[in-house]
């Protein structure tokens, strides 16, 4: 299969061609996470870095096992507990983790930008999970993979982002990987969230969540991404529930076998229920479990493995 990238900075550099190929070979690799030995020995010998800047729960222990699961070595990297605290650069940290003889440095960083900025000078293959506000490839590419895996198709789907899109990095990611497999995507939430120049993403916008949701497929939900705000953008988190909250009453309005996705982490009460959450139409479990496969993939056609191994 051709994928013609050392890095993978973003969605905005793969053509659906590459989404698909990312697709099709995470196919291969979901197997893998159900079989009593997790392992196939596809990157042997390759040393990993999972460098994390920012918290996150799902995308570090998913790639740590995505690693694992394809017999690489992996050293888990936190701000909290590196020499960053003591002042060292981005730049030294890179270089120092690269002295040991590293293959791929996965980055998430609260910087839009600073996966582009370290490829520029590293070595090793650079993964993006997570800059700023900018992008988080590999949730769109879990998602873009869990959508097809429930309703067998992307073209022609209707997609509806609800939430708080301006700070959200899996919402621009989504935006582009979905358009470009053929879905129609619209934006929800109030103008302070959804701000009209979104739209050249290639999305709609609409500020009624009832009217966005009639007639979706696909209802994706978005946390209020407090730490990125500059200001207090909305009068009251009671008010934004009141008008945005995901409750089965609103779900009702989109198509019968219409599926609930959140990236994670949720505040339940905030943008959706807790019995929404556990609903029949939820997802959400799927697309943590689907994101090892995907991290597969993306190892895997990267780092360069090869294909009779997968079956190992
Ligand atoms: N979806 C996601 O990025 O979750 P984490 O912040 O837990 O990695």
């Amino acid at each position: 299969m051709a994928f013609q990238h050392t890095h993978l900075l973003g969605i905005e550099d793969l053509t659906r061609e590459d989404i698909l190929t990312v697709l099709e070979t995470a196919d291969s690799f979901l197997e893998v996470s159900s079989r009593e030995v997790k392992k196939v020995p596809v990157l042997r010998g390759k040393t990993i870095v999972n460098l994390f800047m920012e918290p996150s729960t799902r995308t570090r222990s998913s790639f740590e096992l995505a690693s694992k699961r394809l017999s690489a070595d992996i050293i888990n990297f936190s701000k909290q507990t590196s020499a960053v605290v003591k002042g060292e650069s981005l730049r030294d940290t890179i270089e120092n983790l690269e002295s040991m003889q590293t293959d791929a440095i996965i980055i998430r960083h609260e910087a839009s930008g600073s996966p582009h900025y370290i490829a520029s000078f590293c070595r090793s293959h650079v993964i993006n999970a997570g800059d700023g506000t900018h992008e988080h490839p590999t949730q769109a590419l879990l998602d873009a993979f869990t959508i097809r895996q429930k309703k067998k198709r992307l073209e022609g789907l209707k997609v509806v982002i609800v939430g708080d899109c301006v700070n959200s990095r899996v919402a621009k990611s989504n935006i582009l990987c979905l358009t470009r497999l053929g879905a129609r995507v619209t934006l929800a939430g109030p103008p302070a969230f959804v701000p009209e120049q979104l739209k050249s993403l290639g999305a709609d916008i609409e500020y009624n969540l009832d009217k966005a949701l009639e007639s979706a497929d696909v209802v994706m939900m978005l946390r209020i991404q407090m730490e990125r705000m500059q200001k207090n953008c909305f009068p009251s988190l009671r008010e934004y529930a009141q008008l945005f909250s995901l409750t089965p009453q609103r779900m009702n309005r989109a198509k019968k076998r219409a599926i609930l996705m959140h990236p994670g982490p949720i505040n339940k009460g905030i943008e959706l229920t807790s019995e929404m959450a556990s609903s029949d139409r939820s997802v959400i479990l799927k697309q943590v479990e689907n994101g090892v496969a995907v991290r597969m993939a993306i190892l895997y056609l990267l780092l360069g493995g090869k294909e009779r191994e997968i079956t190992a």
